[in-house]
């Protein structure tokens, strides 16, 4: 499977029988190469509601037919704006025809249009994706956390873990959720967007590399292949 970088927290994943849009924030998103209006997938998979995650998230869903895949209050917030939705909740897992797609936990909020009547969307969480026999798990926005560990027991060929600090875990604490995780290849995430997570991706291959860690900083438009 093919893992392409948009910035932010915003993968394409192409799996030999479907292409799967994780997190879309690309007209926001001052990293992306790319604008909404070009990319093409078969699914949108959200880790929760923020517009960092979720912003064009309707306009590609209902542009490419595809199936919006997200906790139960994001599937019916964005199927009442006319999306295809699927549902679910941590802990839950369903087999697409692409693979499986099981939400685990995150510990972060999720909302939209946050301000003085914020719409609360249910609770954050990762994506665990298992496609093509490979296991690969977004943590969408994120603390660390101790259950990190049974996450870690899938058996992951990739893991994509933010490391912006100030919003989510940083540096430090993403070191030891790769103790936790134990992924063969690591990508950070959600940094660099901003100031406000300003951090230098090198560094932190470099020092995951001493501990005996993977870690691949990808560039926005580089891809790896898993
Ligand atoms: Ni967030
Ligand atoms: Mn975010």
């Amino acid at each position: 499977m093919k893992l392409t970088y948009f910035g932010h927290s915003c993968f394409l994943l192409e799996t030999g029988k479907a292409r799967l849009l994780l997190d879309p924030f690309l007209n926001g998103n001052p990293t992306s190469p790319i604008k909404a209006a070009q990319v093409k997938c078969d699914y949108v998979l959200l880790s929760h509601g923020h517009e960092d995650h979720s912003g064009d998230a309707l306009e590609i869903a209902k542009r490419c037919n595809a199936t919006l895949i997200a906790n139960y209050e994001i599937a019916e917030y964005f199927g009442a704006k006319g999306a295809k939705t699927h549902g679910m909740n941590p802990g839950g897992g369903f087999n697409f025809p692409f693979g499986r797609v099981k939400l685990t936990l995150a510990h972060h909020t999720s909302s939209v249009e946050a301000g003085l009547h914020p719409v609360y969307l249910g609770v954050p969480c990762g994506l665990l994706i298992s496609a093509d026999g490979r296991n690969l798990y977004h943590a969408g926005d994120t603390a660390l956390f101790l259950d990190m560990q049974l996450i870690g027991r899938a058996g992951l060929d990739a893991a994509l873990i933010p490391i912006g600090d100030n919003f989510t875990m940083g540096p430090d604490d993403a070191l030891t959720a790769l103790d936790f995780l134990k992924p063969k290849v690591a990508v950070p995430i959600h940094y660099n967007t901003w100031p406000v997570i300003a951090q230098d991706g090198a560094a932190f291959a470099a020092r995951a590399a001493q501990a005996g860690h993977t870690v691949r900083a990808l560039t926005p438009g580089e891809a790896l292949e898993l």
